[in-house]
């Protein structure tokens, strides 16, 4: 078998990269985990072919990459300057002027921008609003007696939510889901690109003109100043980090609680809140998988190895919240998991994103009695790529209701 060349540094003997973009390892993650563990706390791995970087799986070790941004930086433009231009996670990965790609004193200034427009954001209200969105989505599909939730529901919730959060008009908020449907579907996605970013031009222009209680208008009148530009490029962050992991937020926890008896009864039992229940899914298999990544400005002496300079080092949340050597067996009522990060860049959409998750979920089993799973072939089939923890579909049948789903009380 090949062995790792260089790269990794002082590693023991490896075997070969693990290639988180393949199928193996999108149907059993914490399989590879476990075998990486194996090798250290940071180990090489692939995130596209020819892509190399090294995951962070230990618990310890992702905590102290995140909070230390001066060796760790998050600006990728010295590493993308090698990777071709067709190269899968490039458009993921690339440098953005936003606060996810950006270190300080930048960071700082997009950031409080940022954290400011969603500090206002009302849980009453939020909540009626995801409620407004979920039964429209329900309505859409009750009678029918059968959906694919994924496709269906916590797909377009997120997007539709966003664009009414930001205060998009109607028609505006049409093109902007069509933008980002195009994008995830990867048809056409130059186009999509384009009416996307134009369609975002188009809010700022009318929010600078005809601010309201939104969260673009405020933005805009934060203190900090955002130009026309890095005002684009926060709106596209917040609805990028905002649609698909918390799509995956709502899937995953939808089929937790189908598929896993003990978790339906305690939430039916009234012994477990939805939230706790997501909760433990953030735990043990969050939604951003693989993330926070970081591109050392030169080699780096790290916990018996040494990270590559410009190289990705990516933080494994996943691995590193199931790290046996972890506080994770002690895990109840304790929210100490590195799901939405750590640090600097610690999401600053936790509660809200949480709070949607919760609310949209029981809508659903609220809205649609006798839900079961319908996977064909009985299982589960999972999305191949290196960051999400994503369902291809999530196939389900339930009792038809002509009338759709009740209000929830
Ligand atoms: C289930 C849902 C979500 C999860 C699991 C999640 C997780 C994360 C994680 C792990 C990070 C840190 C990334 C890094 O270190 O590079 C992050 C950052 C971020 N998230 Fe979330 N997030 C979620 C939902 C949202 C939503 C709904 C929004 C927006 C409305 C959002 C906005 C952001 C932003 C702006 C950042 C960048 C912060 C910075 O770099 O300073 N997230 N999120």
């Amino acid at each position: 078998m090949d062995t790792v060349p260089g790269g990794a540094g002082h590693l023991p003997p490896y075997p070969e990269r693990v290639r988180l973009y393949d199928q193996a390892f999108a149907a059993d993650p914490a399989r590879t985990y476990a075998r990486l563990r194996e090798y250290g706390e940071a180990v090489p791995v692939e995130l596209a072919p020819g892509v190399p970087a090294t995951l962070i799986v230990g618990y310890e070790a992702a905590l102290q990459v995140l909070r230390d941004p001066m060796t760790f930086p998050k600006d990728p433009r010295e590493w993308q300057q090698d990777v071709p231009h067709d190269c899968p996670v490039l458009p993921l990965m690339m440098y953005r002027p936003n606060c996810m790609y950006t270190d300080d004193p930048l960071h700082t200034r997009l950031r409080r921008a940022v954290t400011h427009a969603l500090d206002h954001i009302d849980s009453s209200s939020l909540r009626e609003q995801v409620g407004d969105i979920a039964e429209e989505l329900i309505a859409g599909f009750s009678a029918a007696g059968e959906a694919d939730l994924l496709a269906d529901f916590a797909r377009p919730l997120p997007l539709l939510l966003f664009t009414r959060l930001l205060g998009c008009p109607p028609a505006l908020s049409e093109r902007l889901a069509r933008g980002f449907k195009g994008i995830f579907d990867g048809v056409d996605a130059e186009k999509a690109n384009a009416e996307l970013t134009q369609g975002v031009a188009e809010l700022i222009a009318l929010k600078r003109r005809l601010p309201g209680q939104d969260l673009t208008s405020r933005m805009l009148a934060d203190p900090v100043g955002l130009s026309d530009e890095e005002a684009l490029h926060q709106v596209l962050l917040l609805m990028g980090a905002g649609a698909e992991p918390e799509q995956n937020l709502i899937a995953n926890g939808v089929h937790l609680l189908l598929t896993s008896e003990k978790m339906a009864d305690d939430v039916w039992g009234g012994n477990l809140l939805i939230e706790d229940a997501l909760d433990e899914l953030l735990w043990t298999d969050p939604p951003i998988a693989n993330f926070g990544f970081t591109y050392p400005r030169r080699d780096v002496e790290f916990r018996g190895t040494v990270l590559p300079a410009h190289q990705p080092v990516v933080i494994g949340f996943s691995a590193a919240n199931t790290d046996p050597h972890s506080m994770a067996d002690a895990r109840v009522g304790n929210r100490a998991h590195l799901a939405w990060g750590a640090g600097s860049h610690l999401c600053p959409a936790k509660r809200p994103a949480l709070l949607i998750a919760t609310a949209a979920i029981e809508k659903l089993l609220d809205g649609l009695p006798g839900l079961t799973p319908a996977f064909p072939g009985g299982e589960a089939t999972w999305r191949p790529g290196p960051f999400h923890r994503a369902l291809t579909a999530l196939p389900v049948r339930f009792t038809p209701t002509a009338a759709g789903p009740r209000r929830h009380r």
